[in-house]
C-alpha cells in the first residue's frame, strides 16, 4: 500500500499549473456517448476517476483512443452493452452518469446502484424522477437500475434539490428527446456549464445553463467534435488553501477566477492577500491569518468539496472557526483525524467548532475520502514534524501528480 510522507513547516513559494476539473471531465466523456461522430477531448486529467471511466465505456464496446498525455479520442458506435456491472461501478460512483446517455441514444441501461460512500448516502431519486418524466421506465433489480424507453420525450421538471449529477444526467438524457425539456432548479455549477457548451459544441440545443433553469430543445442525433475540458477550481483551491495555510506565495496557472470567487472572499475574509489576474491568480499570506466561518452550498455558495481543506487551514488560526456542512452529512468526519494531530474541534450535527491551536503534530493519519485526503497533506504540511497519510489511492482519484506539483513548489514530500 502507498504512502505519503510529508515533512512538515515549508511555506509554499513558486508557480503551479492547474489541470483540467476532474467533475467536467467525468460528465464530458459520459457525454460523448451520445455523439455518432469521433469526438475529441483535451485537458482531460491524468487521475484514477477519469482512467476508471474510460475503462468501463471501453468495456461497454466503446472505442477509446489515447492521444496524448491529456487527451482522448472517442467514438461511440450504434451497438454497444449498455450493462455496467458492480464490480466497476463500485469503483467509481459517478459511473451512474453514463444512465442518460445510454437511454438517450441506446433506449436500454442497467447500471449497478453505486451504493453509499464516506461521505453520505448519496440516492439517486432525483436522476429517477428526471428520466421517469421523460417516459423511461426505472425499476431496481438485483442491485442494479435497470431503465429502458423508446424514444424520450420533452417535459418539465423541477429538481428538490440542485443536485449536480441529477441536472447533468437529465440534461444528457433529455438532448436527443422529442420536443422541449425545461429543467427548474437546477444546479448551476461550471461543470454543468462546461458539459452544456460541450454538447452544444455537438449540435444539441440547450440554452440557461448556469442559471436556475435549463431549456433542451431535443434534437435528432449529435455529430463529433473537439473540445477542451475547464480547468479544476478545486484542484486550484486545494493550493490556494495550502498556500495560505504555510504563509506562502503561490502563483496558480490555469485557472478561471470566477469560479474559485467563493473560496477567494473566504480567504481574503482570513487576511490572505489574493491577486486575480487573466488565467492566473496569486495567493500571498504575509499576515496572521483570521478566524472565519463557512457554510457549504450548491455554486455559488462555498463548496463543499473545498471544506475539508479550509478546515485544516483554520486549525492553526488563532480564534474560533465555524464550518457548517449543508450539503453531505459526513463530510465533517476528517476532524478526527486532524484531532489525532492536536486539533481542537468539536463536531455536533453539521456544524464544526475549531479553536485555531499554536501547531500541529505529524502523525500517521488516514485519508477517508478525496478531499479529507488533500486536507490531511494541507494539515501534514503546516503541522510540526512527519505526517504519514495512508489510503492515498482516494488522493489520486481527483489530483493529478499531486506530490510532484507540491515538491515544485517547495513541499517536502514524497511516496512510498
Ligand atoms: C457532485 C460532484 C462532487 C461534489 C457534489 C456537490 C461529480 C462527479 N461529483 O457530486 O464532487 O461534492 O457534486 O457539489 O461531479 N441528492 C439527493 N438525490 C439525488 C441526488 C443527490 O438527495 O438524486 C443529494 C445528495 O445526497 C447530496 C446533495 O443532493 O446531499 C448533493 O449531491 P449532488 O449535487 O448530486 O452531488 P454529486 O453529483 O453526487
Amino acid at each position: 500500500m502507498q504512502k505519503l510522507y510529508i515533512k512538515g513547516g515549508k511555506s509554499l513559494k513558486g508557480t503551479v499549473r492547474i489541470s483540467g476539473a476532474k467533475n467536467a471531465a467525468l460528465a464530458i466523456i459520459s457525454a460523448s456517448l451520445l455523439a455518432q461522430e469521433t469526438v475529441c477531448l483535451d485537458n482531460i486529467p491524468d487521475i484514477t476517476d477519469v482512467n476508471v471511466l474510460l475503462d468501463i465505456v471501453a468495456n461497454l464496446g466503446v472505442e477509446v483512443v489515447r492521444k496524448g498525455p491529456d487527451s482522448v479520442e472517442i467514438t461511440t458506435p450504434d451497438r454497444i452493452s449498455t450493462i455496467t456491472p458492480y464490480r466497476e461501478v463500485k469503483k467509481l460512483r459517478a459511473s451512474n452518469l453514463l444512465l442518460g446517455p445510454l437511454l438517450a441514444r441506446f433506449c436500454n441501461a442497467e447500471i449497478a446502484l453505486p451504493g453509499g460512500c464516506n461521505i453520505g448516502s448519496r440516492p439517486m431519486d432525483l436522476h429517477i424522477k428526471g428520466f421517469e418524466a421523460l417516459g423511461a421506465a426505472l425499476s431496481l433489480e438485483h442491485g442494479f437500475i435497470k431503465g429502458c424507453c423508446s424514444r424520450l420525450t420533452g417535459s418539465k421538471i423541477y429538481l428538490d434539490f440542485p443536485s449536480v449529477g441529477a441536472t447533468e444526467n437529465i440534461m444528457m438524457a433529455a438532448v436527443l428527446s422529442k420536443g422541449q425539456t425545461v429543467l427548474e432548479n437546477v444546479a448551476k455549477e461550471p461543470e454543468i456549464v462546461d458539459l452544456a457548451n460541450f454538447l452544444n459544441s455537438l449540435g444539441a440545443k440547450i440554452r440557461g445553463a448556469g442559471t436556475d433553469v435549463i431549456k433542451i430543445d431535443g434534437v435528432d442525433q449529435l455529430g463529433g467534435g473537439r473540445y477542451s475540458v475547464i480547468p479544476d477550481r478545486i484542484e486550484a483551491g486545494t493550493f490556494m488553501v495550502a498556500a495560505a495555510a504555510t504563509h506562502g506565495n503561490v502563483t496558480i496557472e490555469n485557472i478561471i477566477s470566477t469560479h474559485v470567487e467563493p473560496l477567494i472572499a473566504k480567504l481574503r475574509e482570513a487576511n490572505v492577500e489574493v491577486l486575480e489576474e487573466d488565467e492566473i491568480i496569486r495567493v500571498i499570506a504575509r499576515e496572521e491569518l483570521r478566524p472565519i466561518d463557512i457554510k457549504t452550498l450548491p455554486y455559488p455558495g462555498f463548496p463543499t468539496d473545498m471544506q475539508s481543506q479550509v478546515m485544516a487551514m483554520l486549525t492553526v488560526v488563532k480564534g474560533t472557526s465555524v464550518i457548517v456542512e449543508n450539503v453531505f452529512e459526513n463530510r465533517l468526519q476528517v476532524a478526527d483525524e486532524f484531532k489525532r494531530m492536536g486539533a481542537k474541534i468539536k463536531v455536533e450535527g453539521r456544524t464544526a467548532v475549531i479553536q485555531g491551536v499554536q501547531r500541529l503534530q505529524g502523525a500517521q493519519v488516514k485519508a477517508s475520502d478525496l478531499r479529507a485526503g488533500a486536507a490531511l497533506i494541507v494539515a501534514g504540511l503546516i503541522a510540526d514534524g512527519d505526517t504519514e497519510i495512508c489510503n492515498t489511492f482516494y488522493i489520486d482519484r481527483g489530483y493529478e501528480k499531486i506530490e510532484q506539483k507540491l515538491i515544485s513548489i517547495g513541499a517536502d514530500i514524497s511516496r512510498i
